[in-house]
């Protein structure tokens, strides 16, 4: 259009305007999108765009100012590919241009055929401060192949809208305009922002599609439920608002979390063992499993392989955990035994030290005799059998003590004791809510060639402990490999 523009012309304008466009180091075309981008801006009390190159900074732009602050992109200036799609929600993600440059991404706006009946190129060209993408094989772009350089000279693509149609040539790998050719040529990561028609999102066809591209290793952001554009229609189908989009966009820009447990294989064991009477009775203890279970996922997060070996609790298993479920205690070390070897072992669950030494094959019943007496014998000491081991044990063993009075005195009695490492030594009488609460206060005892190191560390949520210790352990390892 703008070419179109440009050569009607008169000359002396067509003359004025080439002068003005060396000027700059612009094509005539850029000049002229410049122009109107200016002209755009004053109109909304803007302020005029700087050359091109500072023209996408958001400090300089109109929308920082507009929008107060807003957390930028981690890379220095994140270069986003945002592809819009044919539908109405396509209004919306001229938002989120702004959206993005306020957090100080770069972006360049592709248009669908489809997209260009809802928002013109003008508009988004004029809110990204660069020229807008629409056609496969376009003469104009500076680009020697136009779409293999916008697939891939980016950090992230986002398509938003993303319509059914949309997705499912994603799906199906189709590639015969601008934007799914980018799409099919990206290796960057994707985010796709579906909008449709509820009665489109749930048919199966759509269902199908999406489970494709998750596979795919697509990421999705909504869409959401509420009003639709259409009179009367409500469901799931409105696209995410551009500002949940953006802070998609950004969660997976962050940089990765630093693993430094990145190759070691973590054993923990977590909550109570039942240990049965007869087939329906079973002695147990408080213990919840939330301690244990916190330090799994923090372990998993910090990239270690986590083997968690857990007694009956109402916990789900934290994603990319090994789980290994077990009732008693002699289960539970029949359980870590072969889930050795391990680089580190956790012993935080609440092992019962009793089982009934001849338990009944049938449920015992009520007779004239009385109560039937419960003869306890131990069971086996887990933490104590491991780190004892002569040949195989874990470099690094850990154990809990859950104590009722003079904490540290029995912590340090049962470090010796077990033959562990470390002790993690808790207060569990019952004033301190720790057993089944979400809260703990520990110390941590570290036992060097020569003596015993104490850190009290302040009251902390179970997850809180978890990291501390996760992050205790990482220090740990790292001083030990280097
Ligand atoms: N432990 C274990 N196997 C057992 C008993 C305890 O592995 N049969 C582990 C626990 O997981 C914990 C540590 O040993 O890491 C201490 O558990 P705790 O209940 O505090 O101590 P006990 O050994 O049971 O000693 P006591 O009951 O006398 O305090």
């Amino acid at each position: 259009m703008a070419n179109l523009t440009i050569r009607k012309l008169d000359d002396a304008l067509k003359a004025e305007l080439r002068q003005r466009a060396a000027g700059n180091g612009r094509s005539m075309e850029d000049e002229v999108r410049v122009i109107l981008r200016d002209a755009v801006h004053q109109r909304h009390g803007f302020a005029p765009s700087l050359p091109q190159d500072q023209g996408a900074s958001p400090k300089a732009g109109p929308d920082a100012a507009s929008h107060g602050h807003h957390e930028a992109f981690p890379s220095p200036q994140a270069r986003i590919t945002l592809i819009v799609g044919g539908g109405i929600a396509a209004y919306k993600a001229m938002d989120l241009i702004r959206r993005l440059k306020e957090r100080s991404a770069e972006v360049r706006v592709v248009l669908t055929k489809a997209a260009q009946q809802f928002v013109t190129p003008l508009t988004a060209s004029a809110l990204s401060h660069q020229r807008c993408y629409t056609d496969l094989f376009d003469p104009q772009s500076e680009f020697d192949a136009g779409h293999i350089r916008l697939a891939r000279d980016c950090d992230l693509i986002v398509v938003a809208p993303a319509t059914a149609d949309l997705m499912a040539k994603i799906a199906g790998g189709h590639a015969d305009d601008l934007a799914t050719a980018i799409l099919l040529a990206t290796n960057r990561p994707i985010l796709l922002a579906p909008a449709m028609n509820p009665l489109m999102w749930k048919n199966p066809a759509t269902r199908r599609n999406v489970d494709q591209l998750r596979r795919d290793g697509v990421t999705m952001v909504g869409p959401n439920a509420g009003e639709m554009a259409e009179r009367g229609e409500a469901g799931t189908g409105r696209m995410a608002e551009p500002i949940e989009i953006a802070a998609a966009a950004q969660a997976l820009l962050a940089p990765p979390p630093p693993r430094p447990l990145r190759g070691k294989r973590v054993l923990i064991t977590a909550g109570p063992t039942h240990e049965p009477i007869d087939p329906v009775r079973y002695i147990a203890n408080r213990s919840s499993g939330k301690q244990g279970y916190a330090i799994a996922a923090a372990a998993v997060q910090a990239g270690a392989e986590v083997v968690l070996i857990s007694g009956p609790v109402d916990l789900r298993a934290p994603a990319g955990v090994t789980l290994t479920r077990v009732e008693s205690a002699r289960d539970m070390l029949a359980a870590v035994q072969a889930a050795l070897p391990a680089d580190i072992a956790i012993f935080a669950a609440a092992v019962a030290d009793w089982r009934v030494a001849s338990e009944g094959g049938q449920k015992i019943k009520k007779g004239a005799g009385g109560p039937p007496p419960l003869q306890l014998t131990e069971n086996p000491d887990i933490l104590a059998t491991i780190a004892r081991l002569a040949d195989g044990r874990p470099p690094l063993v850990i154990g809990f003590a859950a104590e009722t009075e003079n904490l540290l005195d029995n912590a340090r009695a049962k470090l010796a004791r077990k033959g562990c490492d470390w002790i993690v030594a808790n207060d569990v009488s019952p004033a301190t809510g720790v057993m089944g609460g979400d809260r703990n206060t520990v110390h941590l005892l570290m036992k060097s060639a020569d003596a015993i190191a104490v850190e009290s560390w302040p009251v902390m949520t179970k997850d809180e402990v978890a990291s501390a210790l996760v992050a205790r352990i990482a220090q740990a390892t790292e001083l030990h490999e280097s």
